[in-house]
């Protein structure tokens, strides 16, 4: 943490610097190298304090269970839930406390879990989660009715459109991923810097210090995000705020109902 700390303000003062000899502050910021992305810090923490009971690519080890088919792990958004089993461990069955992991460290660490889940699902032969039954107690028709309703999933989808055979294309613990916070979907970014100078493109990095965009031309571009105004425009982000609106009920029926599509 330190680190990129010291590292945002290292950038700070060399643009000052190079304002001083005239270089736009964009140009010299274009070629700053990628911040690590969450998943490679997390991989690093994750074979820190977890890796010896879960396996060092989190499908199981010694004494720890798979994270990777975990609906805990599946299903948690923010974090929080995860946060509240690594910080208070679950002492009595194997799985110590991690006190002083930080949140955004946990999310670090979920990131590098959900990269490994979609990294051993794509493995060719296929694998499926192990609770695929679980996955498949819902009832389709209410689901149906959830996603044209409440949901308002039909306001974005067609069952005959965008999702047709969608349920081919993704199985079991995949799907229900991919429904809770797809993946892959390119957020748009704007940044006002404050010389007032406006830069659109696509979200490709984000977390507490730094911000950054592909731009049109394709250049890398990335601003300490203090210093920046800035507005993400992600379509995707309706699915987030669903989350706190679902029950496990409409999740279990929606699934039955997606997986109808085929
Ligand atoms: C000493 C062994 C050990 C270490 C180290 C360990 N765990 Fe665990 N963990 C376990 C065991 C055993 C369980 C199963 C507990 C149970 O049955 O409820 C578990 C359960 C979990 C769960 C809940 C899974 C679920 O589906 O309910 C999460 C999340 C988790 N661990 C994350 C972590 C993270 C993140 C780290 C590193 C910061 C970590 N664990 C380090 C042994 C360990
Ligand atoms: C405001 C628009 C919006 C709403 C509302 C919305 N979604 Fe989405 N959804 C998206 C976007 C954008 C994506 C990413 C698709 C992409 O990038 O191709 C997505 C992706 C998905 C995917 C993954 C599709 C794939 O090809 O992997 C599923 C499944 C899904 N949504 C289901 C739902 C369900 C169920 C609801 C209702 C609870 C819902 N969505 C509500 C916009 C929305």
């Amino acid at each position: 943490m330190a680190g990129i700390g010291a590292c945002s303000l290292g950038t700070t003062l060399m643009i000052s610097a190079l304002l001083l000899v005239g270089v736009s502050p964009a140009s010299a910021q274009a070629a700053k190298p990628a911040p690590r992305p969450a998943p490679v810090r997390g991989k690093s923490l994750f074979a820190r304090d977890c890796a010896f009971c879960h396996g060092r690519d989190a499908a199981g080890g010694e004494s720890g269970p798979d994270l990777t088919r975990s609906r805990l792990v599946a299903r948690d958004v923010r974090g929080d839930k995860i946060q509240a089993v690594v910080h208070d461990g679950r002492i009595e069955k194997g799985m110590p406390p991690f006190p002083r992991l930080t949140l955004p460290q946990v999310n670090d660490v979920i990131a590098f879990i959900r990269d490994q889940t979609r990294n051993l699902n794509s493995k060719p032969g296929g694998r499926r989660g192990v609770d695929v039954t679980d996955l498949q107690t819902g009832n389709s028709e209410q689901g149906k009715a959830y996603f044209n309703g409440p949901g308002k999933c039909s306001s974005c989808h067609s069952p005959t459109g965008d999702l047709a055979g969608i349920a081919t294309q993704r199985e079991g613990l995949e799907l229900e991923m991919q429904m809770l916070y797809p993946q892959n979907t390119k957020a748009k970014l704007t940044v006002i810097t404050t010389s007032g100078e406006t830069f659109t493109g696509t979200l490709t990095y984000k977390d507490e210090f730094h911000i950054a965009m592909t731009d049109s031309e394709g250049w890398y571009r990335s601003w300490p995000i203090r210093a920046v105004e800035y507005k993400i425009d992600s379509r995707s982000d309706a699915h987030i705020e669903q989350f706190e609106k679902y029950t496990d009920n409409d999740i279990h029926n929606l699934m039955a109902y997606l997986q109808t599509l085929r």
